[in-house]
């Protein structure tokens, strides 16, 4: 399982958009597919995929249910997880209540080809805790300077608690091809001079007014017509993040991974706190 979080540093730029349809675009190219709602400012996920969710995560966390349980099904064969007011409770958990929701996330990694997570804009805390979770930063940037300059803040913040982050650059609401790589050429540039960073360039996605209206109707466009362009250019994207997958992952990588970023440092320290709180 490889562990997508689309982030941006400016919000309304389109990632709660991208992250559905690129999903949709995933599991239609034959891969298993969760989605995430990790925005815990404007968790729309669900209204953009179409699909309402009967639990969320909070019922994972507070009540009875299995993670596999609050999973709801989504468009084309993909799997959606509603955030909600459990992602506030997901921070303020014990370590062993946090620690066994992570073993649980973890265990996705038997059925599921890619986890994506749709985080909410910026550089806080919690934003930033699903971007040290991924494999894969998927930061999403517009042409305009704003987007530019919010997108290099995030960087800065998440190379500092996270050195070896690999950053992709999706370019969206593009004129064309050309204006999207040389907006990424700039970015990488002032990156790599200032933060040493090197950042990798994983596709453009034009603005698209065709669009408009399927969102506005909540339906994916990828769905309700994959020959646009906005369409298209999702499905290119997706193949490169097929064909740039890397092979390794086993569980326990990724549970460290998760313990990581969510702040669990060693098991056995905390189950010694645990022992002395009791
Ligand atoms: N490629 C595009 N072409 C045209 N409009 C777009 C495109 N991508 C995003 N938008 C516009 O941006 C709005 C916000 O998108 P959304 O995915 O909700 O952003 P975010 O999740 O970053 O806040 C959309 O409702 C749409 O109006
Ligand atoms: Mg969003």
């Amino acid at each position: 399982m490889r562990i997508l979080s689309i982030t941006s540093g400016k919000g309304g730029v389109g990632k709660t958009n991208l992250a559905a349809n690129l999903g949709i675009a995933l599991s239609q190219q034959g891969s298993r597919v969760v989605m995430f709602d990790a925005d815990l400012g404007l968790a729309n996920l669900d209204v953009v995929l179409g699909t309402g969710a009967d639990f969320s995560l909070h019922h994972a966390i507070d009540g009875n249910l299995s993670l596999a349980d609050v999973i709801a099904a989504g468009p084309a064969g993909t799997r959606f997880l509603s955030g909600g007011a459990g992602l506030s409770k997901l921070i303020n958990i014990s370590r062993k209540r946090l620690q066994n929701f992570l073993l649980e996330l973890a265990q996705l990694d038997k059925s599921t080809d890619y986890l994506i997570f749709d985080t909410g804009a910026g550089v806080d805390a919690k934003v930033m805790t699903f971007l040290k979770a991924a494999d894969d930063v998927i930061l999403v940037v517009t042409p305009e300077p704003a987007s530019v300059a919010d997108a290099y803040a995030t960087i800065k913040v998440l190379l500092r608690s996270k050195k070896n982050a690999h950053i992709q650059i999706l370019m969206n609401q593009v004129e064309h091809e050309r204006q999207a790589e040389a907006v990424y050429r700039k970015l990488n540039d002032i990156a790599g001079h200032f933060l040493n960073a090197d950042l990798s360039y994983i596709g453009s996605v034009r603005c698209d007014s065709e669009i408009l209206p399927w969102i506005r109707a909540r339906q994916p466009f990828l769905l309700a017509d994959p020959r646009l362009k906005a369409s298209k250019d999702v499905i290119g994207v997706a193949q490169r993040i097929q064909v740039n997958r890397n092979v390794y992952d086993v569980s326990e990588t990724i549970v460290h991974r998760l313990e990581f970023a969510f702040g669990i440092t060693s098991p056995t320290e905390d189950l010694a706190t645990e022992a002395k709180a009791a």
